[in-house]
């Protein structure tokens, strides 16, 4: 089965600006793959239409069985909770403990406190970050922060991972830390898609590659 899928795709922003020019791919559940591609090509934009941060304007996108242009505006939170996004600029509180800051997204959705506790402890476990829960994310290194970002991003257990640059600010070791990451998360099922235009580090992951130009897609493999 496809987790992600797009049929002939178009964006246009309402600044008249194209971002994506008749998008065609297939990625398949439990699949990992990168999408490249200069800036401007339109990658930050196609990550945005799978999370229904944005729309298309033309053709048809789907997240597992669900078309998006059918979902209703109440089914979007649903549909977030599937995805876990990891971005360049993390994001992350700076009032709160490490561990707050990736227990409150199941705070947010209702979990109870103990279990999302629990969550939480392993998602920091993974990262290798258990040591560091108590802590401010102040005091971590770019590369930590980067790497609570991405247990956040995992700690309700999506089905799909999207990642956009999330490795832009780090060194070549630890962006490979980060990859091998995601290499872990995809062997035990995650889908996993990330935008990057790091291509010496892509080409080392040995993994599909999706390029964009100018908002066509015009290499796959
Ligand atoms: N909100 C917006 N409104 C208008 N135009 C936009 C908007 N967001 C992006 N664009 C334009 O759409 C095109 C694709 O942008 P996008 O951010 O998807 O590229 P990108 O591949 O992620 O680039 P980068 O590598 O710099 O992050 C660019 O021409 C950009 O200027
Ligand atoms: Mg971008």
């Amino acid at each position: 089965m496809a987790a992600i899928r797009f049929s002939n795709v178009f964006k246009r922003y309402a600044s008249g600006q194209d971002a994506l020019l008749g998008v065609d791919f297939e990625l398949a559940s439990g699949e990992m793959a990168f999408l490249t591609g200069h800036s401007g090509a339109g990658k930050s934009t196609l990550l945005k239409l799978i999370m229904l941060m944005e729309r298309p304007s033309r053709g048809q996108v789907w997240v597992g069985q669900q078309d998006l242009s059918s979902l209703h505006r109440s089914q979007i939170p649903y549909l977030r909770r599937q995805i876990g996004v990891v971005f360049q600029n993390h994001q992350l509180l700076f009032d709160r403990s490490v561990f707050e800051n990736v227990a409150l997204p199941l705070q947010i959705s209702g979990y109870d406190p103990a279990d999302a506790a629990r969550r939480a402890r392993a998602a920091l476990d993974k990262v290798g970050l258990l040591t560091r829960e108590k802590h401010n994310p102040v005091t971590l290194s770019t590369g930590e922060q980067q790497r609570v970002g991405i247990a956040r991003a995992i700690v309700h257990k999506p089905k799909l991972l999207l990642a956009d640059e999330p490795t832009g600010n780090l060194d070549p070791q630890l962006s490979e830390d980060i990859m091998r990451l995601f290499g872990q998360f995809n062997s035990i099922g995650t889908t996993v898609l990330i935008a990057s235009h790091d291509l010496s580090l892509i080409n080392r992951m040995r993994h599909r590659m999706l390029t964009l130009k100018h908002g066509r897609l015009v290499a796959d493999g």
